[in-house]
């Protein structure tokens, strides 16, 4: 078996934009101009970025056997993602999120996490997992399969890092119920908002500290349109944003991790990889959508 480089692991969704001329109230009626759908995830828009800078990626997910769930597996066939890590079950439905924005550019959503909640330790098989270099975890919005991720930290070996982007979702849940995650990661990519949830700090620099005294070795805090916060302990850096055009910011968080952790695989210094995280959000937010702007190994070899 080729060793991965990194494996995703978090929730499978399809994602359905509808542009409408307003988001309606109870009882309201409102016309859709116009539709999209898309494939989503945080932890898989992160593999899929990685998976354009040429890395060797799989990921760890469910799916039922609906036409979304076809969607999630052909889309990661077509951008080179291995797929024998996501599990397909008869019964259910695979995660989607149904998304209203309105002519200001406000959204309403609506997330149907489906099977995305119900992962068991058992549809995990260790020997897959273990073969990566890196696991890359992000939330799940259901209580199972977050206690499916703290129970697969616990048995992997130590040759495999940990990544983990918190999000919005488990950083609201705070240091208490996260350290048993926290304390086997390898590098975390919080937004600074969440690093302040997480560990009660509003200075990027003392969050980054406390949460290396548990044991963390790298940081990188994105800090968007400023840039990031990188240290590893030994250096620290404030890297500023590249300059860009900004059309849609979905998903640069999901992007800079698919950067910095390109940087991490290819043994680059911190400097560099927090550049590359930059670099590819940059990417990212000149394009609608979180996986359009994605950049390819060619445009790196560029920079
Ligand atoms: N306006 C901007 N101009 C240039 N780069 C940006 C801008 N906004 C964000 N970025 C880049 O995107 C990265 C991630 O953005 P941000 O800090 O918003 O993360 P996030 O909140 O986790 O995003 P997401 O909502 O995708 O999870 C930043 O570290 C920065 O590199
Ligand atoms: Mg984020």
């Amino acid at each position: 078996m080729t060793r991965l480089d990194v494996i995703g692991f978090g929730a499978l969704n399809v994602d359905k934009l509808f542009k409408v001329n307003h988001i309606a109230h109870a009882e309201q009626e409102s016309f859709i101009q116009s539709s999209r759908v898309t494939c989503g995830g945080s932890a898989a828009n992160t593999i899929v970025g990685l998976a354009r800078l040429g890395c060797k990626v799989g990921f760890i997910g469910k799916t039922a056997l609906d036409r979304e769930g076809e969607l999630l597996l052909e889309d990661f066939l077509t951008e080179g993602v291995d797929t024998l890590g996501v599990v397909r079950v008869k019964d259910g439905e695979s995660g989607s999120v149904m998304g209203f924005v309105d002519q200001k550019g406000q959204r309403a959503l609506y997330i149907n996490s489906g099977v995305n909640d119900t992962i068991t330790l058992q549809e995990i098989r260790e020997e897959y997992v273990s073969q990566a270099k890196f696991l890359h975890l992000t939330s799940f919005v259901g209580e199972q399969s977050f206690q499916t991720q703290k129970k697969l930290l616990e048995k992997l070996e130590k040759c495999i890092k940990i990544s983990f982007d918190p999000g919005a979702l488990y950083a609201q849940r705070g240091y208490k119920q996260l350290a048993p995650l926290i304390e086997k990661v390898y590098v975390i990519l919080p937004n600074i908002h969440e690093l302040e949830q997480i560990t009660e700090q509003k200075d990027p620099e003392k969050g980054a500290a406390l949460l290396q005294s548990k044991g963390v070795e790298v940081v990188a805090v994105k800090l968007g349109d400023k840039g990031c916060y990188v240290t590893n302990g030994d250096e620290h850096h404030y890297i500023e944003a590249v300059k860009v055009p900004v059309v849609d910011t979905t998903g640069a968080g999901d992007a800079f991790n698919a950067g910095f952790l390109y940087g991490l695989l290819h043994k680059k210094s911190l400097l560099e990889c927090g550049k590359l995280g930059n670099f590819v959000a940059s990417c990212c937010i000149k394009k609608m959508g979180a996986r359009a702007g994605l950049p390819y190994k060619r445009e790196l070899e560029l920079l």
